[in-house]
């Protein structure tokens, strides 16, 4: 395995009852503080008054900015990051999902700059600076949360790009997991298939890796399957609600990556499917993921299905290799698709195959996407049209 270096510095308040001490974090970043949020579910919920009243009660000026989408749109970024300078904003927080808390991250970065936002994705500007970020998260998804990463779309360009920079990790998170109990079955499902995508990328590799951490991503895989049935049917069962959260900030706080070198691949291809179609990114995964596996099932790779099948889902360890490996995709189609209730075709989300072409080049970068195995323009292809 390889060496690496892990430093998270995020401060976390796990549970209810922990926004008392919203306004004591704040002010130690300064006095004029942004609140972000997106389309108003935090109206609905109560949260947004309870944030405000902390806000207020710690006697910090109070600056908004609201209407942040889902799979957040550069616009957002630039209007937020003109707001920081001209009202010479101290610490943004950021209340809400991976959207809103990902934007916000791209503002703190554009505040501190002259140039426009969007070269931060297109000319891959350095980011020296940035603003302090915090969040109130409210749905359990993305991990942005505890990373430093923000993915922003640009509609005229078609593009959806991500990037990872520590200094954007936000400095404290609010991790209440009632806050999630508002969160729509729909969204609650997305948000778990992101969470055990994000733990696909970093367990499905031919690398050599620690038997540890192959645990600890076998027993977050095991937490997401258990819970998320749970958490849908029964959207304020609280014990559910906390283990998606702490679930969904360790599957992509850079624990489980471990020094691993190789790239991701069902982001790379989802990022397409929502710069194009602006579907929901949980969705797009979970679309893709069973194909993706399909495609990459071979001899060198077999090992890692039959561990997989074997640990995750029970499979029977004296069944053929191969038999395995093809149950544990089964298994876990059925899982996205039947218990989750997620739809299974891109045909089915009226996603056609007029742009695959085009999404391939660009999820590759015109080469190859260096992953589980590696996946060329001609791959990506076949795995779109698989997913027909
Ligand atoms: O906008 P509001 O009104 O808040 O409604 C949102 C939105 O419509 C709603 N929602 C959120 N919390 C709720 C709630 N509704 C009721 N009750 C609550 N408590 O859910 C909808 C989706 O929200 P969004 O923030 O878009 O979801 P998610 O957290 O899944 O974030 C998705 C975005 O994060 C990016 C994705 O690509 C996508 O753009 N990602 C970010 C990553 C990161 N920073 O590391 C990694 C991920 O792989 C991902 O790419
Ligand atoms: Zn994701």
């Amino acid at each position: 395995m390889n060496s690496f270096t892990y430093c998270v510095p995020t401060k976390v308040y796990f549970g209810t009852n922990q926004l008392c001490h919203l306004g004591e974090e704040l002010k130690r970043f300064g006095k004029r503080v942004l609140l972000t949020y997106g389309g108003g579910s935090i109206k609905k919920s109560g949260l947004y008054d309870a944030v405000v009243s902390e806000i207020r009660g710690a006697g910090l000026e109070l600056y908004e900015l609201s209407g942040i989408a889902p799979n957040p749109r550069i616009d957002s970024v630039r209007e937020g990051a003109k707001l920081c300078k001209e009202k010479k904003i101290d610490v943004l927080l950021a209340v809400g999902g991976g959207s809103t808390i990902d934007a916000t991250k791209w503002m703190a970065a554009g505040a501190c700059v002259e140039h426009d936002p969007w070269d931060f994705f297109s000319k891959w500007s350095p980011v020296e600076k940035a603003l302090p970020v915090c969040s109130v998260l409210t749905l359990s998804a993305t991990g942005s949360e505890m990373n430093g990463g923000g993915v922003v779309s640009n509609p005229e360009t078609k593009d959806k790009i991500g990037r990872v920079e520590s200094i954007l990790r936000p400095r404290v998170s609010f991790l209440d997991p009632s806050a999630t109990f508002s969160v729509s079955k729909y969204q609650t499902a997305c948000g778990a298939a992101d969470i055990l995508s994000h733990i696909f990328e970093e367990y499905f590799t031919t690398e050599k890796d620690l038997y540890m951490l192959d645990c600890c991503m076998e027993g977050l895989m095991k937490t997401v399957i258990r819970y998320a049935p749970i958490a849908m049917e029964n959207p304020t069962d609280y014990e559910a609600r906390a283990n998606l959260m702490w679930a969904s900030s360790w599957a992509l706080n850079g624990f489980v990556n471990g020094g691993k070198q190789h790239s991701w691949s069902c982001h790379s291809m989802e990022h397409e499917l929502s710069a194009f179609y602006d579907i929901t990114h949980g969705l797009g995964l979970a679309i893709l993921t069973p194909r993706w596996l399909e495609h990459c099932l071979n001899e060198k790779t077999l090992f890692k299905y039959v561990q997989f099948g074997v640990n995750v889902f029970g499979i029977d360890p004296a069944l053929e290799p191969l038999a395995i490996a093809k149950k544990s995709i089964q298994m876990l189609s059925d899982f996205f698709f039947k218990t989750l209730g997620l739809d299974d075709t891109l045909t089915k989300i009226g996603i056609g195959e007029e742009n695959f072409s085009v999404m391939a080049k660009k999820a590759c970068g015109g080469g190859t996407i260096e992953g589980f195995v590696p996946l060329n323009e001609k791959d990506i292809e076949t795995i779109f049209k698989a997913c027909l």
